[in-house]
């Protein structure tokens, strides 16, 4: 029988440790025999670094509604170039952000989580999602400390409160990520290999 491959996204708000830690379960998953692939959103793809050029490193933020559209198209090119070829193949797919971010920021700028949702029907529902948890104020103090685009406190805790829906219904599946990496990369590889077992 063909192995069915297996979806899974990591949540955070930026400095959360969404990229460690993706890339550290593929590792470790791959350790353990799995045939894991780490993936990434905005994509690699045309319109991935499309988004990456156009949309994000602009001075001036584009309207909000232009940014969801930009990561839904850019998301759609995702799952049918990289993400289904490889479920296909039996693999297990760890995206670094996927449609929640979507919700997350775009919802937290303003626009109707409904219409975010309606927009990225097209996009396959991941197996798992994890969203690793830190507190805004942590995240700011890392973002000044990296030198990096200062983000505010407040956009920060507006993206938190809609990815903590998600927490809440259960969509998402929450990991303390305010601790030591080892302790977060264990909670993750945990989560991982217990719904694994079940799938
Ligand atoms: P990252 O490369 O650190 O993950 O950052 C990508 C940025 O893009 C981050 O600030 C969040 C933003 N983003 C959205 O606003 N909506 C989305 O759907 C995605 C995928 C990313």
């Amino acid at each position: 029988m063909k192995k069915r491959g297996v979806f899974i996204c990591i949540e955070g708000l930026d400095t959360s440790g969404k990229t460690t830690h993706a890339r550290r379960l593929v590792r470790n998953l791959r350790k353990r025999g799995f045939d894991a692939i780490y993936t990434t959103e905005p994509s690699r793809g045309k319109i991935g670094r499309f988004v990456r050029k156009h949309i994000l490193q602009r001075k001036k933020r584009v309207p909000s509604v232009v940014e969801a559209l930009f990561f839904a198209l850019d998301r759609v090119d995702h799952v049918e170039k990289r993400i289904k070829p490889a479920l296909e193949e039996g693999k297990i797919v760890v995206s670094d952000r996927y449609v929640y971010s979507s919700l997350a920021y775009q919802g937290a700028a303003g626009l109707d989580l409904k219409w975010i949702e309606e927009i990225n029907r097209l996009a396959l529902p991941p197996n798992l999602a994890i969203y690793i948890d830190v507190p805004p104020e942590v995240v700011v103090e890392r973002i000044k400390r990296k030198k990096s685009v200062m983000e505010r406190l407040e956009t920060q805790r507006r993206v938190r409160e809609v990815y903590m829906k998600f927490v809440e219904n259960g969509r998402l599946v929450p990991v303390n990520g305010n601790r030591t990496k080892d302790e977060v990369a264990k909670d993750i590889l945990a989560v991982v290999l217990d719904f694994l077992k079940k799938v």
